[in-house]
């Protein structure tokens, strides 16, 4: 297993890349299963999650490619079956389900347990599957979908946490090979939604709505291959926009979409961040004093769930009481005993975390928990004196392309080495 080693208090000045988003090519690469024909998909991240995916495709019968950033799927002939194991080991495989049935009208896919970050319940997927139409049972750990028709019908998708991004990809998935007339209300409003709905309209299908709670899906017969461009990846932007305030330093983000970020933008600015758009890049960049901000996690557009953890880096750091409340995870908080070891002062009430900023933080052999966590251990690190180990970065290698290398090439001192 790999460790980063980071030596803290470096501002981080130039440029950086955004790679495509995990979050938006994990369901399109799900997508490619909807057809018999070859599909490409370009701006794919390399991280293991997405090779992952490519994984779950195979031993579904399609042949992947991948290659520079390109993806080329061809699902000639598949099985409904996917492998226990396989689709047990990362959650976002639950989004193979809405193709399988759509194309197969039936799936079998084990049953996605929970993580660390919450119980990760997937019971709107399946109300989704019923409405359609489908019959769904739970048997030895597999969830069974079958349905000799898949009927459009009208269907009130959200929960008691908001609207499910995956949820909803999966619906409209196999609602584009329904017979009728689909209408999602509180669908997910998120941009991978869109991308999704973005890329099923390029095989044929006919969608409207997505970006917005309502969304309406016209079943077709059968959809065609395609190509398509992934988006950028908000929550890598977003990371690398904390990484240049928690540095004091200034770092123009290039390959990434600001329209997306406004619920981010918006926070940082009330911190005391200065963000400036310039055509397609914007550059971030700390000038006085931090505030401290009070913040709840919302669905899009509201603040993202997955920046509460980075955003909580930055509090540490900034004097004064700031109160991040999370409200779509219920225990989204791993980092928090994490950042303790660097110095942070945060106490945790219901579900809010109550940062107490501005404690100078100090080096420390601190332990990645999940994704996000992991990213604002290593945002914590580069703010603190002395040296942090960072380890299992493997959580980070899931979701993060080439993070170490890119912080480097701002000027940060990170070292991937071996954990002993
Ligand atoms: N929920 C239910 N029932 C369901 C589905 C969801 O109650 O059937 C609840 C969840 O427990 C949670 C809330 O609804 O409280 C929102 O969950 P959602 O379904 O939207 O999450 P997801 O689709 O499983 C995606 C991302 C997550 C991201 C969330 C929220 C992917 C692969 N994953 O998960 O990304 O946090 O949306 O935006 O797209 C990450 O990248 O680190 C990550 C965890």
């Amino acid at each position: 297993m790999d460790k980063f080693l980071i030596k803290g208090g470096v501002p981080l000045r130039g440029s950086v890349t955004i790679s495509g988003s995990k979050n938006a090519a994990l369901p399109i690469l799900a997508a490619t299963l909807l057809t018999d024909e070859p599909c490409v998909i370009r701006r794919v991240p390399d991280l293991s999650d997405v090779r992952f995916m490519g994984e779950i495709l195979e031993s579904l019968g399609a042949q992947v490619e991948f290659s520079s950033g390109t993806i080329r799927a061809q699902a000639a002939r598949i099985k409904p079956h996917g492998d226990y194991e396989l689709i047990r080991k990362m959650r976002g495989s639950v989004c193979i389900m809405g193709p399988l049935l759509g194309r197969l009208r039936r799936a079998t896919v084990s049953l996605p347990g929970g993580c660390v970050i919450g119980a990760r319940p997937i019971d709107l997927h399946l109300k989704g599957f019923r409405s359609l139409g489908a019959r769904v049972t739970i048997e030895g750990g597999y969830v069974h979908a079958r349905a000799p028709r898949l009927n459009g019908c009208d269907l009130f998708l959200g929960g008691r946490a908001g609207s499910t991004v995956l949820g909803t990809a999966n619906v409209i998935m196999a609602a584009a090979l329904a017979d009728g007339i689909t209408v999602i209300d509180s669908a997910a409003c998120e941009p991978e939604v869109v991308d999704l709905a973005n890329f099923l309209n390029a095989m044929g299908a006919r969608i409207t709505g997505a970006g917005s709670p309502t969304i309406t899906i016209t079943g077709v017969r059968k959809l065609h291959g395609a190509e398509h461009d992934v988006i950028p990846d908000r929550i890598e932007a977003a990371t690398f926009a904390v990484a240049a305030a928690i540095t004091r330093g200034e770092v123009t983000i290039k390959g990434a979409r600001l329209e997306h970020q406004q619920a981010v933008a918006d926070l940082l600015r009330q911190a005391g961040v200065k963000i400036e758009r310039s055509g397609p890049e914007f550059t971030v960049s700390r000038a006085g004093r931090l505030k401290p901000v009070d913040v709840t996690t919302q669905p899009y557009p509201g603040f993202p769930t997955d920046v509460q953890a980075q955003m909580m880096a930055l509090m540490c750091v900034t004097p004064g009481i700031s109160i991040i409340t999370e409200r779509i995870f219920e225990s989204r908080f791993m980092h928090v005993s994490e950042l303790a070891r660097l110095g942070a002062e945060i106490s945790i009430e219901g579900p809010s975390a109550i940062v107490k900023g501005g404690q100078p933080l100090s080096g420390a052999p601190v332990m990645a928990s999940d994704l996000r966590a992991s990213a604002a251990l290593v945002l914590a690190g580069l703010a603190a004196r002395g040296t942090t180990e960072v380890n299992r970065v493997y959580h980070i290698d899931r979701g993060y392309e080439r993070i170490d290398e890119k912080l480097r090439q701002l000027g940060a001192r990170i070292e991937r080495a071996k954990e002993t």
